[in-house]
């Protein structure tokens, strides 16, 4: 019997779960519970990277993970846990280290990226290498993602394949998934940079919780260029653009179709199709987010982390084995 390919994601716990993430990535992970082995995991330790307040941090890591069981991640067809309850995590991470070029490392722009805004440390620095652990230790084949990670999801291959060239055939090479039209959702405030969940200004992304009036104004004063002709062009109108594509990943219709349909109606006869198809793409999550419990949230967290210490551990094993430790 052909075992079904597996597919792994993850998301940093750090509040503020916006459209970017959901169109870029976690609406794929939802889908692909039907046809995949799914792993997925809220990836704590690799929000502690950047300065943090703990008790926040406490909030949001349970809140990350009530979103996406609201979203529709279904603990009994996916393995969903926090990161730093299954510690072959970091203990692959670090085997892993010992084979990455610090020039590789260096290359790297969310670090520098990062760095610059957030002051740098070694767990910043190393980040894509837990990120590598965190799809290689369930031999992950497929990782939806948005645009930004292709960097990172680059070099989880690379890594991969030096492991196994140097230690024997253990890992698969994982593949990105990148949606085609939402892998890079902007910024509503200025739609030439990415919506980013550290932008400290709400205005420029709507977030997966925030209410339909808030919804609406967001999208209503998402800044526009001043030409009322509704068409996709990424350079010449970057705003209409990333409504567009907005409007095309929650209604499933090309930007082609809906440039055409709403060509020459205005900006606000579009703008208000948009915010109507960002409402009734989240009110359904709302609904199940509130109806969630904290406390069932975390049994449900722990009952995964497990799950998932004891699938990671029968990898693992191969892993210790491969680069000459032992078998505990
Ligand atoms: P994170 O938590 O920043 O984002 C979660 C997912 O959302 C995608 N994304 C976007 N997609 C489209 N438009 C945007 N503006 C946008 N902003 C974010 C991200 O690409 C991501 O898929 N390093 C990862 C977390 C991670 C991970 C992993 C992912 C850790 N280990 C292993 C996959 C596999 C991150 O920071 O995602």
């Amino acid at each position: 019997m052909e075992t079904r390919k597996k597919v792994f994601s993850g998301l940093q716990p750090t509040g503020n779960i916006h459209i970017g993430n959901y169109l870029g990535a976690l609406k794929n992970w939802v889908n692909f519970q039907d046809s995949y082995e799914t792993v997925y995991c809220v990836v704590d330790l690799h929000a502690i990277t950047v300065p943090y307040d703990p008790a926040e941090f406490k909030k949001d890591r349970i809140a990350a993970a009530k979103v996406l069981l609201a979203m529709g991640i279904d603990p009994q067809r996916s393995m969903f846990y926090f990161q730093s309850q299954v510690p072959q995590h970091a203990e692959l991470s670090w085997i892993l280290g010992t084979m990455t070029p610090t020039g590789v490392l260096n290359r790297m722009t969310q670090f520098k990226e990062k760095a610059d805004k957030a002051g740098s440390n070694l767990g910043l620095y190393s980040y894509p290498v837990l990120m590598a652990a965190d799809i290689l230790l369930y031999n992950a084949d497929l990782v939806p993602v948005g645009d930004d990670q292709r960097q990172h999801l680059e070099m989880a291959r690379d890594l991969a394949e030096r492991f196994n060239n140097r230690f024997g055939e253990v890992f698969h090479i994982p593949e990105a998934y990148i949606p085609e039209v939402s892998a890079r959702i902007m910024s509503l405030s200025d739609p030439t940079a990415k919506m980013s969940k550290s932008d400290p200004n709400l205005k420029s992304m709507v977030l997966v919780l925030d209410p339909p009036d808030v919804i609406n104004k967001k999208i209503k004063s998402a800044v526009t260029d001043s030409d009322p002709v509704v068409r996709y062009d990424r350079t010449v109108k970057p705003g209409i653009s990333n409504l567009l594509d907005i409007l095309s990943a929650c209604t499933g219709s090309s930007t082609d179709v809906l440039a055409g349909e709403y060509a020459t109606g205005g900006y606000g006869a579009f703008k208000q199709a948009v915010a109507d198809a960002v409402i009734e793409e989240f009110a359904p999550i709302r609904l199940a987010y509130d109806r969630l419990d904290d406390a069932e949230v975390a049994r449900i967290m722990h009952k995964g982390a497990l799950d998932a210490r004891t699938a990671a551990e029968g990898y693992q094993v191969k892993v210790r084995e491969a680069i000459g430790l032992e078998r505990i």
